[in-house]
Protein backbone atom coordinates (compact mmCIF):
# COMPACT_ATOMS: atom_id res chain seq x y z
CA UNK A 1 0.00 0.00 0.00
CA UNK A 2 2.77 2.48 1.18
CA UNK A 3 4.81 1.69 -2.13
CA UNK A 4 1.97 1.93 -4.26
CA UNK A 5 1.22 5.77 -2.69
CA UNK A 6 4.73 6.41 -3.33
CA UNK A 7 4.37 5.70 -6.70
CA UNK A 8 1.17 7.39 -6.96
CA UNK A 9 3.04 10.18 -5.69
CA UNK A 10 5.72 10.21 -7.96
CA UNK A 11 3.48 10.23 -10.92
CA UNK A 12 1.64 13.55 -9.56
CA UNK A 13 5.47 14.89 -9.23
CA UNK A 14 6.59 13.90 -12.80
CA UNK A 15 2.88 15.02 -14.42
CA UNK A 16 3.05 18.15 -12.28
CA UNK A 17 7.04 18.96 -13.24
CA UNK A 18 6.32 18.32 -16.92
CA UNK A 19 3.30 20.80 -16.74
CA UNK A 20 5.90 23.28 -15.27
CA UNK A 21 8.41 22.19 -17.64
CA UNK A 22 5.58 23.24 -20.53
CA UNK A 23 4.40 26.49 -19.09
CA UNK A 24 8.43 27.35 -18.26
CA UNK A 25 9.23 26.82 -22.26
CA UNK A 26 6.65 29.15 -23.30
CA UNK A 27 7.37 31.59 -20.57
CA UNK A 28 3.02 32.77 -20.42
CA UNK A 29 0.33 31.03 -21.38
CA UNK A 30 0.40 27.57 -23.41
CA UNK A 31 0.56 26.71 -27.13
CA UNK A 32 2.20 24.08 -29.89
CA UNK A 33 5.45 22.73 -29.88
CA UNK A 34 7.92 25.01 -31.74
CA UNK A 35 11.67 23.99 -32.79
CA UNK A 36 14.81 25.78 -33.83
CA UNK A 37 15.99 23.54 -36.87
CA UNK A 38 15.48 25.62 -40.00
CA UNK A 39 13.64 24.61 -43.02
CA UNK A 40 11.55 22.37 -40.70
CA UNK A 41 7.59 22.99 -40.07
CA UNK A 42 8.32 24.00 -36.70
CA UNK A 43 11.03 25.93 -37.37
CA UNK A 44 12.16 29.56 -36.05
CA UNK A 45 10.80 30.69 -39.56
CA UNK A 46 7.62 28.92 -39.08
CA UNK A 47 6.54 29.54 -35.50
CA UNK A 48 4.25 32.55 -36.77
CA UNK A 49 2.38 29.62 -38.53
CA UNK A 50 2.23 27.37 -35.84
CA UNK A 51 -0.58 29.17 -33.81
CA UNK A 52 -2.54 32.37 -33.81
CA UNK A 53 -1.00 33.31 -30.26
CA UNK A 54 2.13 33.06 -32.16
CA UNK A 55 1.18 35.38 -34.83
CA UNK A 56 4.05 38.27 -33.24
CA UNK A 57 6.93 35.49 -34.37
CA UNK A 58 5.50 36.22 -37.69
CA UNK A 59 4.65 39.70 -38.43
CA UNK A 60 6.06 41.48 -35.45
CA UNK A 61 8.31 44.20 -36.49
CA UNK A 62 10.35 44.92 -33.52
CA UNK A 63 11.24 41.24 -32.98
CA UNK A 64 14.35 39.66 -31.04
CA UNK A 65 16.72 38.68 -31.21
CA UNK A 66 18.65 41.32 -33.67
CA UNK A 67 22.11 41.53 -34.90
CA UNK A 68 23.89 44.91 -33.08
CA UNK A 69 26.01 46.82 -35.59
CA UNK A 70 28.16 48.80 -32.91
CA UNK A 71 29.06 51.50 -35.69
CA UNK A 72 24.86 52.81 -35.88
CA UNK A 73 24.41 52.31 -32.30
CA UNK A 74 23.38 55.97 -31.02
CA UNK A 75 24.59 56.99 -27.67
CA UNK A 76 21.81 58.03 -25.58
CA UNK A 77 22.53 60.74 -22.79
CA UNK A 78 19.68 60.02 -21.52
CA UNK A 79 20.14 56.49 -20.21
CA UNK A 80 22.53 55.70 -16.85
CA UNK A 81 24.02 53.11 -15.53
CA UNK A 82 21.61 49.61 -14.90
CA UNK A 83 21.43 49.61 -11.27
CA UNK A 84 21.20 46.28 -9.83
CA UNK A 85 20.77 44.53 -6.69
CA UNK A 86 20.90 40.44 -5.83
CA UNK A 87 19.69 38.45 -3.21
CA UNK A 88 21.03 35.18 -2.52
CA UNK A 89 17.96 32.73 -3.56
CA UNK A 90 16.63 28.94 -3.30
CA UNK A 91 16.43 28.10 -6.88
CA UNK A 92 15.34 25.13 -9.24
CA UNK A 93 16.87 24.14 -12.52
CA UNK A 94 14.43 22.97 -15.51
CA UNK A 95 15.06 21.02 -18.47
CA UNK A 96 12.37 22.09 -20.44
CA UNK A 97 13.76 19.86 -23.16
CA UNK A 98 13.60 23.51 -25.08
CA UNK A 99 15.87 25.28 -22.70
CA UNK A 100 17.74 25.53 -19.25
CA UNK A 101 15.78 27.83 -17.36
CA UNK A 102 16.20 28.73 -13.13
CA UNK A 103 13.26 29.93 -11.49
CA UNK A 104 13.20 31.10 -7.47
CA UNK A 105 11.25 30.17 -4.80
CA UNK A 106 11.27 29.60 -1.42
CA UNK A 107 8.43 27.04 0.56
CA UNK A 108 7.18 26.21 -2.46
CA UNK A 109 5.88 30.13 -3.62
CA UNK A 110 8.13 31.89 -6.20
CA UNK A 111 10.21 34.71 -5.41
CA UNK A 112 12.03 37.56 -7.09
CA UNK A 113 15.21 37.45 -5.49
CA UNK A 114 16.16 41.06 -6.29
CA UNK A 115 15.10 44.22 -8.38
CA UNK A 116 16.83 46.74 -11.19
CA UNK A 117 16.65 49.97 -12.02
CA UNK A 118 16.58 51.29 -15.51
CA UNK A 119 16.36 54.50 -16.96
CA UNK A 120 14.04 54.91 -20.37
CA UNK A 121 15.26 56.49 -23.20
CA UNK A 122 13.52 59.25 -22.30
CA UNK A 123 14.78 59.44 -18.82
CA UNK A 124 12.51 57.81 -16.23
CA UNK A 125 13.66 55.08 -14.02
CA UNK A 126 11.70 52.13 -14.04
CA UNK A 127 12.11 49.14 -11.32
CA UNK A 128 11.94 45.50 -12.39
CA UNK A 129 11.89 42.93 -10.34
CA UNK A 130 13.78 39.70 -11.36
CA UNK A 131 12.10 36.67 -12.33
CA UNK A 132 13.79 34.25 -13.76
CA UNK A 133 16.98 33.02 -15.79
CA UNK A 134 17.32 31.63 -18.89
CA UNK A 135 20.45 30.07 -21.46
CA UNK A 136 20.78 30.43 -24.89
CA UNK A 137 23.50 28.00 -26.96
CA UNK A 138 25.28 29.62 -29.12
CA UNK A 139 23.95 33.28 -28.40
CA UNK A 140 21.15 34.48 -30.10
CA UNK A 141 22.32 38.22 -30.39
CA UNK A 142 25.07 38.97 -32.83
CA UNK A 143 27.51 41.59 -32.51
CA UNK A 144 28.98 42.45 -35.71
CA UNK A 145 27.84 39.41 -37.02
CA UNK A 146 29.56 37.96 -34.65
CA UNK A 147 27.90 34.69 -32.72
CA UNK A 148 28.73 33.98 -29.24
CA UNK A 149 29.07 30.24 -27.91
CA UNK A 150 26.82 31.19 -24.82
CA UNK A 151 23.56 34.08 -23.77
CA UNK A 152 22.44 34.15 -20.56
CA UNK A 153 19.20 35.80 -20.49
CA UNK A 154 17.77 37.83 -17.08
CA UNK A 155 14.12 38.49 -17.09
CA UNK A 156 12.87 41.60 -15.18
CA UNK A 157 8.99 42.48 -14.89
CA UNK A 158 7.70 45.20 -13.31
CA UNK A 159 4.02 45.54 -11.82
CA UNK A 160 1.94 45.28 -15.14
CA UNK A 161 4.60 42.30 -16.60
CA UNK A 162 6.17 44.83 -19.04
CA UNK A 163 9.55 42.77 -19.42
CA UNK A 164 13.33 44.02 -19.03
CA UNK A 165 16.27 41.32 -20.24
CA UNK A 166 19.62 41.92 -19.55
CA UNK A 167 21.67 39.72 -22.10
CA UNK A 168 24.67 38.82 -21.29
CA UNK A 169 26.90 37.35 -24.03
CA UNK A 170 30.00 34.71 -23.34
CA UNK A 171 33.47 33.64 -24.58
CA UNK A 172 35.18 30.62 -23.69
CA UNK A 173 38.38 31.46 -21.27
CA UNK A 174 38.53 31.09 -17.77
CA UNK A 175 35.83 29.53 -15.24
CA UNK A 176 33.36 31.59 -14.03
CA UNK A 177 32.61 31.60 -10.12
CA UNK A 178 28.81 31.64 -11.08
CA UNK A 179 28.81 27.98 -12.58
CA UNK A 180 30.84 26.73 -10.05
CA UNK A 181 28.04 26.61 -7.43
CA UNK A 182 25.65 24.65 -10.11
CA UNK A 183 28.43 22.31 -11.29
CA UNK A 184 26.54 19.05 -9.37
CA UNK A 185 22.49 20.50 -10.83
CA UNK A 186 23.46 20.45 -14.01
CA UNK A 187 24.75 17.09 -14.68
CA UNK A 188 21.73 15.65 -12.67
CA UNK A 189 19.56 17.90 -15.38
CA UNK A 190 20.65 15.76 -18.15
CA UNK A 191 18.99 12.84 -16.95
CA UNK A 192 16.41 14.73 -14.55
CA UNK A 193 13.79 17.74 -16.13
CA UNK A 194 13.75 19.53 -12.46
CA UNK A 195 16.13 19.69 -10.38
CA UNK A 196 16.34 21.61 -6.85
CA UNK A 197 19.49 23.74 -6.86
CA UNK A 198 19.47 24.86 -3.34
CA UNK A 199 20.54 28.15 -2.43
CA UNK A 200 21.87 29.46 -5.14
CA UNK A 201 24.65 33.16 -4.50
CA UNK A 202 23.33 35.39 -7.37
CA UNK A 203 25.67 38.21 -6.67
CA UNK A 204 28.31 37.73 -9.12
CA UNK A 205 25.96 38.04 -12.12
CA UNK A 206 25.35 42.07 -11.19
CA UNK A 207 28.95 43.26 -10.72
CA UNK A 208 29.07 46.43 -12.43
CA UNK A 209 27.39 46.86 -15.50
CA UNK A 210 29.17 49.75 -17.47
CA UNK A 211 28.52 49.96 -20.52
CA UNK A 212 25.14 48.16 -22.66
CA UNK A 213 23.29 47.94 -25.91
CA UNK A 214 19.69 49.12 -25.29
CA UNK A 215 16.66 47.85 -27.91
CA UNK A 216 12.61 47.20 -27.74
CA UNK A 217 12.30 43.89 -28.89
CA UNK A 218 10.37 40.50 -28.05
CA UNK A 219 10.76 37.24 -26.04
CA UNK A 220 12.94 35.60 -28.24
CA UNK A 221 10.68 32.31 -28.31
CA UNK A 222 6.98 31.76 -28.81
CA UNK A 223 4.48 33.85 -28.47
CA UNK A 224 7.78 36.10 -29.43
CA UNK A 225 5.39 39.03 -27.12
CA UNK A 226 6.74 42.64 -27.86
CA UNK A 227 7.29 45.47 -25.82
CA UNK A 228 10.41 43.68 -24.33
CA UNK A 229 12.86 45.87 -23.12
CA UNK A 230 15.96 44.46 -24.07
CA UNK A 231 20.03 44.93 -22.30
CA UNK A 232 22.94 43.55 -24.04
CA UNK A 233 25.98 44.31 -21.89
CA UNK A 234 28.60 45.55 -23.55
CA UNK A 235 31.65 43.42 -21.62
CA UNK A 236 31.40 39.91 -21.83
CA UNK A 237 31.77 37.34 -19.49
CA UNK A 238 33.64 33.93 -19.72
CA UNK A 239 33.30 30.87 -18.67
CA UNK A 240 35.73 27.53 -19.22
CA UNK A 241 34.80 25.13 -22.24
CA UNK A 242 33.76 22.24 -19.04
CA UNK A 243 31.50 24.39 -17.66
CA UNK A 244 29.62 25.45 -21.24
CA UNK A 245 29.79 21.68 -22.04
CA UNK A 246 27.71 21.36 -18.33
CA UNK A 247 24.74 23.57 -20.06
CA UNK A 248 24.61 22.44 -23.64
CA UNK A 249 25.32 18.78 -22.75
CA UNK A 250 21.00 18.40 -20.95
CA UNK A 251 19.69 19.59 -24.01
CA UNK A 252 19.66 17.61 -27.57
CA UNK A 253 19.70 20.65 -29.79
CA UNK A 254 21.07 24.07 -30.28
CA UNK A 255 18.34 26.89 -28.71
CA UNK A 256 19.22 30.44 -30.57
CA UNK A 257 16.36 32.10 -32.96
CA UNK A 258 18.24 33.43 -35.86
CA UNK A 259 18.03 37.50 -35.49
CA UNK A 260 15.40 39.39 -37.21
CA UNK A 261 15.39 42.68 -38.66
CA UNK A 262 15.76 45.88 -37.42
CA UNK A 263 13.15 47.64 -39.19
CA UNK A 264 12.67 51.09 -38.27
CA UNK A 265 14.35 50.16 -34.79
CA UNK A 266 17.20 52.24 -33.59
CA UNK A 267 19.78 50.53 -31.08
CA UNK A 268 21.17 52.66 -28.21
CA UNK A 269 24.31 52.42 -25.72
CA UNK A 270 25.20 53.85 -22.87
CA UNK A 271 28.97 54.13 -21.75
CA UNK A 272 29.93 55.41 -18.36
CA UNK A 273 31.66 58.64 -18.30
CA UNK A 274 35.28 58.70 -19.55
CA UNK A 275 35.46 55.10 -20.32
CA UNK A 276 35.85 53.60 -23.93
CA UNK A 277 33.47 51.27 -25.43
CA UNK A 278 33.98 47.80 -23.90
CA UNK A 279 31.95 46.39 -26.21
CA UNK A 280 34.74 46.81 -28.91
CA UNK A 281 36.57 43.91 -26.63
CA UNK A 282 34.19 42.04 -27.86
CA UNK A 283 34.26 42.10 -31.43
CA UNK A 284 38.09 43.07 -31.81
CA UNK A 285 41.37 41.68 -31.01
CA UNK A 286 42.74 42.91 -27.98
C1 LIG B 1 13.66 25.15 -2.33
O1 LIG B 1 13.17 24.72 -3.57
C2 LIG B 1 12.80 23.35 -3.57
C3 LIG B 1 12.44 23.00 -4.99
O2 LIG B 1 11.46 23.84 -5.50
C4 LIG B 1 11.64 23.14 -2.61
O3 LIG B 1 11.31 21.77 -2.59
C5 LIG B 1 12.06 23.59 -1.23
O4 LIG B 1 10.96 23.53 -0.36
C6 LIG B 1 12.57 25.01 -1.25
N1 LIG B 1 13.10 25.39 0.03
C7 LIG B 1 12.62 26.45 0.66
C8 LIG B 1 13.28 26.76 1.97
O5 LIG B 1 11.76 27.15 0.19
C1 LIG C 1 15.56 51.57 -7.32
O1 LIG C 1 15.05 52.84 -6.98
C2 LIG C 1 14.27 52.84 -5.79
C3 LIG C 1 13.69 54.24 -5.63
O2 LIG C 1 14.68 55.22 -5.72
C4 LIG C 1 15.15 52.42 -4.61
O3 LIG C 1 14.38 52.38 -3.44
C5 LIG C 1 15.74 51.05 -4.89
O4 LIG C 1 16.63 50.70 -3.87
C6 LIG C 1 16.47 51.03 -6.22
N1 LIG C 1 16.90 49.67 -6.54
C7 LIG C 1 18.09 49.40 -7.07
C8 LIG C 1 18.32 47.98 -7.41
O5 LIG C 1 18.94 50.25 -7.28
C1 LIG D 1 35.55 62.58 -16.50
O1 LIG D 1 36.73 63.26 -16.87
C2 LIG D 1 36.62 64.68 -16.74
C3 LIG D 1 37.89 65.32 -17.30
O2 LIG D 1 39.03 64.58 -16.92
C4 LIG D 1 36.40 65.01 -15.27
O3 LIG D 1 36.26 66.43 -15.12
C5 LIG D 1 35.12 64.34 -14.79
O4 LIG D 1 34.93 64.57 -13.41
C6 LIG D 1 35.18 62.84 -15.05
N1 LIG D 1 33.89 62.25 -14.73
C7 LIG D 1 33.78 61.16 -13.97
C8 LIG D 1 32.38 60.66 -13.72
O5 LIG D 1 34.72 60.56 -13.50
Amino acid sequence: MASQMSSAWAAVVVIVSSLLAVALSHDEGGGPSFGYTPGTPDGPENWGKLSPAYKACGDGKAQSPIDIVIANAVPNPNLDTLTRVYAPSNATLHNTGKDIVMSFEQGGEPVMPGSINVTTADGTVKEFKFKMIHWHVPGEHTVNGKRFPLELHMVHVDDQDHKAVIGILYEIGNPDPFYDQLTEKLRELKTTPTVAAGVVELKSLQKRTGSYFRYMGSLTTPPCTEKVMWNILGKGRELSQEQLQLITAPLPHQDNRPPQPLNARQVAFYNPPNTTISIQSLVLPP
